[in-house]
């Protein structure tokens, strides 16, 4: 994690606060003029502390910068036509700040890259020509970017500012369903599809660059930045100030190697990012970064069947494509992958009869990317027998003995040879008398 200079003591609260807000340029002239008027008049509390919360309660002041008054800071809160209100987080390369663009009213996430991480002009000049590409990225899976700036020798990036959190801050909250990580992948892929299509590699892809609003959609974060880890060597893993730029945690073996990358190396860093989301573990797993780095390049992942046992096999499968050693192995797009992922969460067609014991579980989706199964009712069961009679027509002398064998089978039996041995017996008699 980088360190921004050494921790100084904390200086003491000014005794009036009303200069320190005044340098710091956060208030327009006209509100300061009403701010200092409301002091004088006394509607406002002298007292610093008092002061500085009343002006945060009546949205005056944000928190932030109101904290930062209190401690005699009144530096770094404007840049350029942006006022800073509040601190987002920060990483490797820099810090990420909420701020207000007073002329247009408009909310934004300014990244100010760390002064360390720009270290010579070609590092400038590359960020300068990706920002070019990146300005013109538009598309619901990545963030969009509004503005790119250098004033001295910090370089600084306006983007749209999303409420929600990142992947990152999401896991260590509460663990992800596999189909929550589907979908998020999925969308993610459909993100850096339209990346790769502006001929942007985004190079960092991993949880902390994934953005989950609070509407569950997933914003591609950081896109464009990726030069400046790769555009000069010695910044790529450690810079001469010992500064981590980058993790090799969800880097692809290709970029590992320092070798030429393209859009397939997203998506690896896509698969070890869904790998970590969907298991708490890395697919890389070590001590130290050299020893995760040697596994990566060895092609010795942990399969992630045998960290998770109850994923179906369909998303194995996918997971282990995306995980690929080789370029050629993987999805060879993202829209490719992204078409991967998005199909494991269609119902699969079911056979006709009611139980199907040969599907696999389908990971639930979530709402919006489920498209519900309506289950086919079985053809509705009738156990009444239908029962059909047939009556012959029997010729008029036999329809007495018929009764009778529906109604005494064994007496019509029972009749008919006795009929018969009378009819044989009487033949048999004719015969002989007249043989006499
Ligand atoms: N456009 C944005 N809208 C809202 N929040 C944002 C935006 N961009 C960044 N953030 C927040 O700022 C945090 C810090 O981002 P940052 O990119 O500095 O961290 P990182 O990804 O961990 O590090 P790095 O990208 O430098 O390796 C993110 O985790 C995210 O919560
Ligand atoms: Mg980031």
């Amino acid at each position: 994690m980088a360190t921004f200079g050494k921790p100084r003591p904390a200086p003491a609260v000014p005794p009036d606060l009303l200069p320190v807000i005044r340098q710091s340029g956060v208030l327009t002239d006209k509100q300061f003029a009403d701010v200092k008027d409301k002091v004088a008049g006394g509607d406002y509390p002298a007292d610093p502390a008092a002061l500085a919360d009343r002006l945060v309660k009546e949205n005056v002041l944000s928190d932030y910068q109101a904290k930062r008054f209190l401690a005699n800071k009144s530096h770094g809160l404007v840049v350029g036509r942006y006022v800073i209100l509040d601190r987002l987080g920060s990483g490797s390369m820099g810090r990420v700040y909420k701020a207000h663009h007073l002329m247009m009213d408009r909310l934004v996430a300014i990244k100010i890259i760390a002064p360390e991480i720009v270290s010579n002009e070609r590092i400038i000049a590359r960020f300068q020509r990706e920002m070019k590409l990146v300005g013109r990225l538009d598309h619901p899976n990545v963030i969009r970017a509004f503005d790119a700036d250098q004033v001295g020798k910090i370089l600084y990036i306006v983007m749209e500012y999303v409420q929600g959190q990142s992947l990152a801050e999401r896991m260590r909250k509460k663990s992800l369903s596999p189909a929550e990580v589907i979908d998020i992948g999925a969308q993610a892929a459909l993100g850096l599809a339209h990346a790769h299509a502006q001929g942007i590699v985004h190079r960092d892809v991993k949880p902390s660059n994934l953005l989950l609003t609070d509407d569950r959609q997933v914003k591609v974060l950081d896109l464009g930045l990726g030069v400046l880890m790769e555009a000069d060597n010695s910044t790529s893993f450690a810079t001469a100030d010992g500064i981590t730029v980058g993790t090799i945690d969800y880097m692809s073996p290709e970029q590992a190697c320092g070798r030429e990358v393209d859009g397939r190396s997203d998506l690896f860093s896509l698969g070890c990012s869904m790998y970590h989301l969907m298991t708490g573990a890395l697919p890389y797993p070590g001590e130290s970064p050299i020893e995760r780095m040697g596994r990566r390049i060895k092609n010795s992942p942990v399969p992630i069947t045998q960290v998770r046992r109850d994923l179906p096999s369909a998303l194995v499968r996918v997971l282990d494509k995306l995980l690929a050693h080789k370029p050629h192995e993987r999805f060879q797009t993202a829209a490719e992958a992204a078409e991967a992922l998005q199909a494991l969460l269609r119902p699969r067609p079911r056979p006709p009869t009611p139980a199907a014991p040969n599907v696999e579980p389908v990971a639930e989706p979530k709402a919006e990317a489920r498209v519900e199964a309506k289950p086919v009712p079985p053809p509705e069961a009738s156990y009444e027998p239908i029962i059909i009679r047939i009556t012959p027509e029997y010729p008029r002398w036999f329809r007495p003995l018929a009764r009778l064998a529906e109604s005494r089978p064994r007496a019509a039996l029972a009749a008919t040879i006795l009929g018969l041995t009378a009819a044989f017996g009487v033949g048999a008699l004719a015969a002989w008398l007249a043989g006499k």
